[in-house]
């Protein structure tokens, strides 16, 4: 089947469906989602979005907390623009229909700012401790009203369509759409579109341990770098400190909000650690704090360390985490009562599909936005609750200039071959998929997470390599599964990870690499840059 559409958005989170609302004004809107539409890593978010909205804070205190953060890597110009437009996105999503936690001071109702590692002053606005899920639900709502927008669920997509690939080679090239599994059916569409926005999350499932939903195979990364976009930063991942250590949890995030509200880490024996790494404590910006658990880890041979708010006010801890309140006693831990069992975990990568200032990649005509998009926001490392904020405000930077693309009416939507099969047959060999799945994961854990070395780089790409090749020789033999293309595409970002981190021959933010353990200003206080060759 052929889909025409003028929006084709690929992701349901919070950027995908702002733009969606905000271009359905103007044109068709088809909207791909591979779960059902809920299943995001916003959905998911527990903290909130940064803003400044109280007298205390200024836009030059987020600027500046934001650019510490990055450790030298993020570009001012967008800082700025983001930290502006934060107020007014928090408006618009209220008019959303999102319902944000608020309190009573000195007689007027105003938003509860809660507070996150790296932030000078409290500008966390949430909605308890599930504010994604409150956003999340309330776009959705917003978008299942809207006429012009088709949600289609259980569709993935398999590769862009490009105008090199498929009319003629050019200089600049231009996206068309993409080819899409429809997991139902097991057919394979193809949508067209004027513009096409690359809004599919993250990629936290390329480590054995993330904090992030299955969805989360970095899908967008690794097609737009197929399609020969350009990548950036991807050896910046965000390991969150703080996930629950429980067989059952699949890493259970426990928010930065709890030592935002005074959670204290400690050993097994009690001790608190945090007190000899960073001024700020356990408030310190999240590299230092995984760094130090990681060290602390790695010296004692313990499986985990504790978090521990058993000198808070049960009920405050009740009303401020209910979400996480629930969840842990479901585990069968009482956080009024007793410590948390936490550990790091993949959480976040700063890094991803390179775009200008209205989120437009170097393809023309395809867009990124949320966590697949590499701004300049967050440069070596985000600073807390910064990523739904960059989210809103790409999605509404994005609609300004693909709003121009659909409305041109000299863009025709070219005739498209239909997806080639090719001799692919049935594949009995699941097998296949859950080794190399495993396989990935687990190097990429030993050997590409918080600590780093040349070594362990060298013996990660080798493996990496290898898998890559048995997996695309696999791929092109048998029918197309949704199991199949993620396997592809966490192989393709691992790759991605492995070789921008080999690339930085120094230690910055997020990136640690003990042979070089120092911050070298002079060569390295510049993007890493990788674009595939498109023969
Ligand atoms: C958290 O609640 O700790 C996560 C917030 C974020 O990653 O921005």
């Amino acid at each position: 089947m052929e889909i025409k559409t003028d929006f084709l958005v690929i992701g349901s989170g919070i950027a995908g469906l702002t733009f969606a609302l905000k271009a359905a004004r103007y044109g068709s809107v088809s909207i791909v989602t591979k779960k059902e539409k809920t299943e995001s890593a916003t959905f998911y978010a527990q903290g909130g979005i940064a803003s400044v909205l109280s007298k205390e804070d200024t836009f030059e205190n987020h600027i500046r907390d934001t650019i510490e953060a990055g450790c030298g890597l993020c570009h001012p110009d967008i800082v700025e623009l983001v930290v502006k437009d934060g107020p007014e996105m928090i408006h618009e999503l209220m008019q959303f229909g999102a319902r944000f936690t608020m309190r009573t001071n000195h007689g007027e109702t105003e938003l509860d700012l809660g507070k996150e590692g790296g932030h000078s002053k409290r500008r966390i606005v949430h909605a308890a401790d599930f504010t994604g899920r409150e956003i999340e639900e309330a776009l959705l709502r917003a978008a299942d009203a809207e006429k012009n927008i088709a949600i289609y669920e259980n569709h993935i997509a398999i590769d862009l369509i490009t105008h090199s690939k498929f009319i003629e080679k050019i200089e600049k090239d231009i996206c068309l759409g993409a080819y899409v599994l429809d997991k139902n059916t097991g057919k394979i569409h193809t949508f067209l579109a004027k513009a096409v926005i690359l809004a599919t999350g993250g990629t936290g499932k390329v480590y054995l341990f993330t904090s992030n939903p299955d969805v989360a195979t970095g899908d967008g990364i690794a097609i737009g770098y197929r399609a020969g976009a350009t990548i950036a930063n991807m050896e910046f991942i965000q390991f969150h400190p703080t996930c629950l250590y429980h067989s059952k949890a699949k890493n259970f995030l426990i928010s930065e909000a709890v030592r935002g509200e005074g959670g204290i880490l400690r050993l097994k024996d009690g001790a608190r650690f945090m007190e000899r790494c960073h001024p700020m404590k356990e408030l310190a910006p999240r590299d230092v704090v995984a760094r130090a658990i990681d060290f602390e880890l790695k010296k004692s041979g313990d499986d985990c360390v504790y978090l521990d708010i058993t000198h808070k006010d049960p009920q405050f801890v009740k009303d401020r985490f209910p979400n996480i309140y629930e969840r842990c006693l479901s585990f069968g831990y009482d956080m009024t009562k007793e410590p948390l069992p936490v550990v790091p975990a993949a959480h976040y990568v700063c890094g991803g599909i390179q775009t200008d200032s209205f989120g437009e990649t170097s393809i023309k005509r395809l867009f990124a936005i949320g966590e697949v998009a590499c701004t300049g926001l967050h440069g070596a490392n985000r600073l807390a609750s910064n990523s739904l904020l960059e989210g809103m405000v790409f999605a509404n930077r994005t609609f300004i200039k693909a709003k121009e693309i659909a409305m041109d009416k000299t863009i025709a939507i070219p005739r498209i071959p239909e997806w080639q099969a090719g001799g692919a047959v049935d594949s009995d060999e699941a097998v296949v998929i859950s080794q190399n799945w495993d396989e990935i994961r687990r190097t990429m854990w030993n050997y590409v997470s918080i600590v780093r070395s040349n070594k362990r780089l060298e013996r990660a790409k080798h493996r990496i390599d290898m898998l890559q090749k048995e997996i695309n020789d696999y791929y092109w033999n048998f029918v197309v599964t949704n199991n199949l293309i993620e396997l592809r595409n966490i192989a393709t970002v691992a790759d991605l990870i492995i070789r921008c981190a080999m690339k930085r021959k120094e230690s910055r933010g997020l990136h640690y690499n003990i042979d070089y353990p120092e911050k070298d200003d002079k060569n390295w206080k510049v993007d890493t840059i990788i674009r595939k060759e498109i023969i």
